[in-house]
């Protein structure tokens, strides 16, 4: 296939993601935050890792900013950089769900294609959930005051200003933190993970 290397061969192992995942004792998946920067997803993405914590499941929280300072500390953010970005961070949340973990990563990924090609190396266990918050709103809280550099020209190619976002189109879940409180968010969220976690 595309993904195989040349001259290099997959190598079965005895211990299987299904062996790793019964000895956790929890299907492991991969919750996909998406969203503008600004828009929650991080706040959100450590509500619900806490939740899910506190219920006993094993995660891993991925997060840009941190990731960015170590794994992806070589990549800037021109369009080639995000998609190798988010391959990697696909990668990444793949390998943690082989070893039985629920990953939980929050990165703008502004791509549809690349959101498309994560969905295609985690497989079934990728779940998209949009944060929707508006620009405006994102703009109007400017936590790290980088829209305002944005708009000044300071930094290039800021998502929502002077780069894309594509916003999904079919989600498996939805929120908007300008309507709803995180805590009312967070808890949205499981209850509409609630399927998918059993
Ligand atoms: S991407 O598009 O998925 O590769 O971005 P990501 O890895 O999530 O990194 C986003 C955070 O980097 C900061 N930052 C920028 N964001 C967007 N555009 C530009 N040009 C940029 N420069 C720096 C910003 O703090 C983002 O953090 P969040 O948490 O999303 O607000």
């Amino acid at each position: 296939s595309l993904r195989r290397s040349t001259n290099v061969v997959w190598q079965d192992t005895d211990i299987t993601r299904e062996i790793r995942s019964k000895q956790k004792n929890q299907k492991p998946l991969t919750l996909w935050f998406t969203g503008l920067s600004g828009s929650g997803k991080s706040t959100l993405a450590n509500e619900v890792e806490k939740r899910l914590v506190a219920m006993g499941k094993h995660t891993m929280l991925l997060d840009g900013d941190n990731v960015r300072h170590g794994l992806n500390k070589n990549l800037g953010f021109k369009e080639v950089d995000r998609v190798e970005n988010i391959r990697r961070v696909s990668e990444v949340a793949k390998l943690m769900n082989d070893a039985g973990i629920i990953a939980i990563t929050s990165f703008i990924s502004p791509y549809a294609s690349d959101r498309e090609n994560a969905r295609e190396i985690i497989g079934k266990e990728y779940i998209e959930i949009y944060v929707s918050t508006p620009l405006e709103e994102c703009e109007k809280r400017d936590v790290k005051g980088l829209y305002k550099k944005a708009r000044s020209g300071e930094i290039p190619e800021f998502t929502g200003v002077s780069s894309p976002y594509e916003a999904p189109a079919n989600p498996e879940i939805e929120i908007d933190t300008s309507k709803h409180s995180i805590d009312a968010a967070a808890d949205y969220i499981m209850d509409q993970l609630v399927t998918y976690l059993e």
